[in-house]
């Protein structure tokens, strides 16, 4: 049972594509607020758990943190960070009293949960224009599918995008690719793409290539077909300000940027310096941004990562004239403030509030300010491109994951969670949103694996592998002036061989897996709760999942660990891929136990009576042959496998469903 309630005059965010009429009473659960902006509070329960806000920071059950819905590029992801590159506002709380609440409202939005007060729920936001949609159900499981199916289904990509990528900010000519390309085939490391990172533009402009490095570039592309590897490009939000440059012309002249009160283009420095933000906003402008695609489509690519799209700013000229004026009052009278007040202020040019509220979206007649639905930019960038792909080739499955997202964006692209650290609690924070952005639509999710900031260890990429193994999007990728860390760097190669083998041995079935919570708006990885919700240790289970109908994973995310503890809440078989090709199995009774697992090991758990096909390797996604398989785990049920071909969206196809017996 789903009831909207309507507070003011809401933007129109399409998160919710069902038609929910609104009630004109008031929610069963908490108290709303409406004297100063909105508020809705509600008194926890000891015990209740909360879950939700997708791409969040903390744990599983998110209780006892504070999280402001305020998408920002900070890639320094302390433990007491409140806003991530994301917002995604549904949260479920879960106890004797069990409600969802999806708080849809495109600007900054804080859920306090019980931080300030350990008993109290606080959703607080400054203006009360919003829609408050509440769900009631049988259990959070059954709320979350509710909410599932009023935000539509979620994007599934082609089927090579299952397959393992390699990233690094920096390659920058045609040979850095080949070298790429040729540490993993020379050295028999599955890969199906490699992602082109900024470099590959031409001075950083969108849908440009660079004019010396990437001449022939068709040419580049088929190469890397030819070894069965696709070249993923980012695209950045800002359009490089330059005469001449067509996006840029063309984006002036029809008034696609968004602009200042006064009618000029807002400029934001970021990678290329001087930028417009496209307005994503207005559907006009939107289709004309997403058309820019085809540039890189008719050279033969087939996927995309949307970058910066919060948007991120480094700098604003009415910002640099902040900092000046800052810094000439110091210098001309510096006994009357300090020099903290000039580092505050060149610390406070980079996603500074001042500027988001100093440009305009034009949606329909309504010029509408930045500030309001800040949170919308980089859902509407994704749509620009989901929507072109559509217009473009509707028959057709495109690779697209974005940075910044609203919810409403997963029916058009995953999202990979924004620049980490090579840090083991980086690791374990992976592992925890997982679910959360499942219940917030996203399926098509990973982190940077081995971490994007700092310096890796090569028993940190192993283990984080050994997670992403798992994760639909499984990339490795590093920042410039960070340690090497593809797989062929290190030593014993080949363990990272045997590793990221895996996931094409597990492909069959993660992608029936996936395939089956896309087309019935379920998740793929579900909090342990969530399947045994007697249980009371899987309520405080936060570092193993489920994964689908059959597996649980634990991976091992402590440096020097030789094995993990693990809670079984029935009894399960345990399985290693050994890095000879073997597998190890062992029936486990309900309950804890410490399980050894080296570095070079891949462990998951398959519940009672359940099985999964197992296949043979292979080096990228066309070569796996899901119809030979092996059966691991209980004999005598069946399992149900899906299997298209991986291009188009023939997803109704009664053929593509196999039922096999073990
Ligand atoms: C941003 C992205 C990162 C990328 C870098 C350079 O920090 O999050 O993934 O490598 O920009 O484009």
């Amino acid at each position: 049972m789903i009831r909207k309630y309507v507070y003011g005059t809401p933007f129109n965010t399409e998160a919710v594509i069902a038609d929910i009429k609104a009630d004109s009473g008031s929610p069963a659960y908490g108290t709303v607020g409406l004297e100063e902006g909105f508020s809705f509070m509600y008194t926890l329960k000891e015990r209740d758990v909360v879950y939700g806000l997708g791409e969040a920071n903390r744990g599983i059950n998110k209780r006892g943190g504070c999280y402001i819905s305020d998408c920002t590029d900070n890639p320094n992801h302390t433990e007491d960070v409140r806003s991530l590159y994301a917002a995604h506002n549904f949260i479920v709380v879960a106890g004797d009293t069990c409600f969802g609440l999806f708080v849809d409202y495109p600007s900054k939005l804080t859920f306090d949960i019980g931080f300030t007060r350990m008993d109290t729920l606080a959703i607080i936001c400054e203006t009360g224009d919003l829609c408050l949609y509440v769900i009631e159900g049988e259990s959070s499981y059954d709320i979350v599918k509710q909410f599932r199916k009023i935000i539509g289904r979620s994007y599934i990509p082609p089927k090579f995008a299952f397959g393992f990528g390699q990233s690094r900010w920096g390659y920058q000519t045609k040979e850095d690719f080949r070298q790429v390309a040729e540490g993993y085939r020379k050295n028999h490391i599955p890969l199906d793409m490699i992602y082109m990172d900024i470099d590959y533009m031409q001075d950083y402009k969108d849908f440009t290539l660079h004019e010396e490095n990437f001449r022939d570039f068709p040419r580049f592309v088929q190469e890397m077909k030819d070894q069965n590897i696709r070249l993923i490009p980012i695209i950045d939000a800002g359009v490089k300000v330059e005469k001449g440059y067509e996006v840029y012309e063309e984006g002036v002249k029809n008034r696609y940027f968004c602009q200042r009160e006064d009618g000029s283009d807002f400029v934001a420095a970021v990678w290329p310096g001087d930028t417009h933000f496209p307005d994503v906003l207005n559907p006009e402008a939107r289709k004309w941004f997403g058309d820019q695609y085809r540039f890189l489509m008719e050279q033969g690519i087939e996927g995309f990562w949307n970058d910066m799209n919060e948007p991120a700013i480094f700098y604003t000229p009415e910002g640099i004239k902040r900092v000046s004026q800052v810094m000439k009052s110091f210098l001309e009278n510096p006994e009357a403030g300090s020099p903290w007040d000039v580092k505050d202020a060149l610390e406070a040019l980079s996603g500074n509030q001042d500027d988001y509220k100093a440009f305009y979206h034009q949606v329909g007649k309504e010029r509408i300010c930045h500030d309001k639905v800040h949170n919308l930019f980089g859902f509407n960038m994704t749509r620009a491109a989901g929507e072109a792909f559509e217009r473009i080739a509707p028959d057709r499955r495109f690779l697209m994951f974005s940075r910044s997202s609203y919810i409403g964006m997963h029916r058009y692209g995953g999202l990979w969670t924004g620049d980490n650290k090579s840090w083991w609690s980086h690791m374990l924070l992976n592992l925890k949103m997982m679910p959360s952005l499942n219940m917030c639509g996203f399926l098509y999710i990973g982190a940077d694996l081995g971490g994007f900031g700092a310096n890796a260890t090569r028993d940190l990429v192993l283990r984080w592998l050994a997670l992403g193994v798992f994760t639909p999007l499984m990339r490795n990728h590093a920042a410039i002036g960070t340690r090497d860390q593809e797989c062929y760097r290190f030593e014993n190669m080949e363990d990272f061989r045997h590793v990221v083998g895996v996931r094409y041995r597990l492909l069959p079935y993660l992608y029936s897996e996936y395939m089956k919570a896309a087309l019935s708006d379920d998740l793929y990885f579900k909090p342990l709760a969530f399947v045994y919700p007697e249980d009371s240790h899987c309520l405080q289970a936060e570092d193993q999942l489920m994964l689908g109908n059959e597996i649980m994973i634990a991976p091992v995310y402590t440096q020097n660990a030789t094995g993990r503890y693990v809670y079984l809440p029935e009894e399960m078989k345990f399985v290693k891929f050994l890095p000879n090709g073997s597998l190890y199995e062992e029936i486990l009774p309900a309950g804890h136990h410490y399980v050894e697992i080296a570095l070079n090991e891949v462990p998951l758990f398959i519940r009672k009576g359940k099985w999964i096909p197992i296949a043979d390797g292979a080096e990228h996604v066309e070569a796996v042959n899901a119809s030979r398989y092996t059966a691991v785990g209980y004999a005598g049920g069946e399992y149900v496998l899906y299997e298209d071909d991986g291009i188009h969206k023939d997803y109704d196809n009664p053929e593509n469903w196999k039922t096999l017996k073990y």
